[in-house]
Order: C-alpha cells, then sequence, then structure tokens
C-alpha cells in the first residue's frame, strides 16, 4: 500500500498557509500568537482534505489543547485513513524573535503506521549510516565517534556533531570537545538539527542529544525517506509522564526505538520555513504574493526535494 502522490500538493498547502498565516507574527516576541495563527491555518487546510485524518502527534490532549489535539479527527472523512503528526510552529523562539529556522512541519503516514509519542523528552541520534552497530545510541560518545570515523574514513577532528545547546548536554559536549570534533550548536530546533545529516551540504555527521519526542518522530519520518539512520528513546520523568505513557501502550518506558518502529509503510513530510534556515527560506511576502519553500519527501516515490511556491495571498 502507498499513500497516493496527489496528497503531497494537499500536504504542502497545509504547512504552507500555516507558514504564511504564522509569519505575520515573526519578531513580534509573541510566541503564542505565532503558534495559534499556524494552528489555525493548519487545522483549517487538514479539514479540505479528503481523508480520514486522525492527530497521533499534535498540540497536547484534549483537555489542554482545542485544537489539533492527539486523537482529534480530520478531513472530509471521505478517504483513507491516515495518521497525522503536526508541529504547526517548531522553533516558537525563533518565530518570536525572528531568528533563522522557524519551520511548520507535517508527516503523515497509512494508519497505524506512525508511532503516538506522548509529549516528552527523547533522546536522539541521527546519522546517514544505515549499517547496523556503527552508531548506536547505547554506545558510549567515544565509540559511535570512532566507529564514524572509520566508517567515513574522516579523522575525528574533522567530524561535525550537532547538537542543541543545553546544560543536560555539558557531559556530552565536553566528551567530543575531548574528542577533538567539531560541534554545531542549535538553539533550538531540533527537528531541522536531525536532518542536517541528510546532505553533504549541510556540514553534519551525526546528530545526537535529547530533544522534544514529538519532534524525534517527525525528524524520523523524513530521515526515513532519505534513507539515514535514528534511533530514540523516550525519557519519562514524572509518574504523570510514565502513566501516561502505559495508557499510550509503551510497555517498556526504557525502550529504544529504532526508526522503522516509529515510522513505517509509505510516508509523506513537509517542512515550510516560516524564517529562513539551514534547509528553506522563510516566507516573503510582497505585492499581494508569498514566496515559500517547502522540503517535501514522499517515501514510496523516493520524493525529495525543496518546493518553491509564488502564489497571491487570497488563494
Ligand atoms: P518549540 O517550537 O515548541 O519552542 O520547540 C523548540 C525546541 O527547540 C524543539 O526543536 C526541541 O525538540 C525542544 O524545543 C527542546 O526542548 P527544550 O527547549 O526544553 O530543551
Amino acid at each position: 500500500m502507498s499513500i497516493d502522490k496527489k496528497f503531497i500538493d494537499k500536504f504542502i498547502k497545509v504547512t504552507t498557509k500555516a507558514a504564511v498565516a504564522s509569519s505575520y507574527f515573526v519578531g513580534k516576541k509573541n510566541k503564542i500568537a505565532a503558534d495559534k495563527a499556524a494552528v489555525d491555518a493548519m487545522r483549517s487546510e487538514l479539514n479540505n482534505i479528503d481523508m480520514k485524518g486522525q492527530i497521533v502527534i499534535g498540540e497536547g490532549e484534549l483537555d489542554e489543547a482545542p485544537m489539533l489535539y492527539i486523537g482529534e479527527k480530520l478531513g472530509t472523512n471521505n478517504g483513507p485513513e491516515i495518521d497525522i503528526a503536526v508541529d504547526p510552529l517548531e522553533g516558537t523562539n525563533f518565530a518570536a524573535n525572528n531568528l533563522p529556522g522557524a519551520l511548520s512541519v507535517i508527516a503523515i503516514s497509512e494508519k497505524n503506521n506512525l508511532f503516538k509519542a506522548p509529549e516528552t523528552y527523547m533522546e536522539k541520534i541521527s546519522t546517514k549510516i544505515k549499517e547496523k552497530n556503527v552508531v548506536d545510541l547505547d554506545y558510549p560518545i567515544k565509540k559511535n565517534i570512532f566507529n564514524l570515523s572509520e566508517y567515513l574514513n574522516k579523522k575525528p577532528e574533522n567530524l561535525t556533531a550537532c547538537i542543541l545547546e543545553r546544560p543536560r548536554h555539558n557531559q556530552i559536549i565536553s566528551e567530543l570537545r575531548n574528542l577533538n570534533v567539531k560541534i554545531k550548536f542549535i538553539s533550538d530546533g531540533d527537528v531541522s538539527g536531525a536532518l542536517l545529516v541528510t546532505d553533504e551540504k549541510y556540514s553534519v555527521d551525526i546528530f545526537l542529544g535529547i530533544g522534544g519526542g514529538p519532534e524525534g518522530v517527525l525528524a524520523a519520518s523524513a530521515l526515513d525517506a532519505f534513507d539515514c539512520s535514528f534511533q530514540g528513546r523516550f525519557l519519562f520523568e514524572t509518574d504523570k509522564d510514565k502513566q501516561r505513557a502505559k495508557e499510550m501502550g509503551i510497555k517498556d518506558l526504557s525502550k529504544k526505538y529504532e526508526l522503522n518502529e516509529i515510522i513505517s509503510g509509505d510516508s509523506i513530510f513537509c517542512a515550510t520555513g516560516i524564517t529562513s534556515g539551514d534547509l528553506v527560506s522563510g516566507i516573503k511576502i510582497e505585492e499581494g504574493k508569498f514566496i515559500s519553500e517547502t522540503l517535501v519527501t514522499h517515501k514510496h516515490s523516493s520524493l525529495k526535494k525543496v518546493v518553491k511556491l509564488k502564489q497571491n495571498l487570497s488563494g
């Protein structure tokens, strides 16, 4: 089974509309308004699509978020059953402060092929290497770097690791420094960070560290289409988190998930730039038109490209 190609343009439209709506709040120091604009536009576009869609990763639980909550049904109810993961505004700080890298992101799969991830942190690792036992979440940093170095035939000092700049990563950062590895620090936006391993032009050999679980699932769906590797392990800190995970069907709370346990089968991933970043340019508005860029992947047709649109704002 695969997802009909006709859906690709429809989901590009979803993140594009959300990005345009959010772009009006760029640099306005108002994360909530920027996020709400993206959520409203995304939800309204999703409801135009002929599908039986259901949110598996969204803006929270029904009692917390009135829109795009986990379990919400979307679409015209006339079409294939589709699981949907959304991050209408990935990088709320970036949008609020007009910094590079704010994105509107969606990933969809055929029903029951996208992991229902709780809203908790996730330990993650991604590289472009598919072979097993080269890089692994369970290996010490040193082993991963030495293996990567050997595999890529690059000295550790010529390798680059991308990581969110957070105090929780001090230990990893100091180990990477001791190994002389170059570090690309990101202040936010680890969907994009994880995807920097997909192309040589980004000069990132490994992405690692702890970030949002939902962001991990979204990144995994694009990495699957790029034929890269990803592993993730959820980190449940509070009893409430643990309880919720069990309710969502997670039995082993410390399980390491392989990419295809997170996303399997066919999928579509779209990320539209709100502000310009490594992956795509941000929204530009001029003379009643917007210009947008969306990174889109479709697993089944091996599509991986940036789609540029110039359209009337009223369209
Ligand atoms: P928001 O867009 O929700 O602000 O998330 C940005 C982000 O940087 C994610 O990309 C990342 O997964 C997460 O926050 C990291 O969380 P924290 O800021 O708590 O370390």
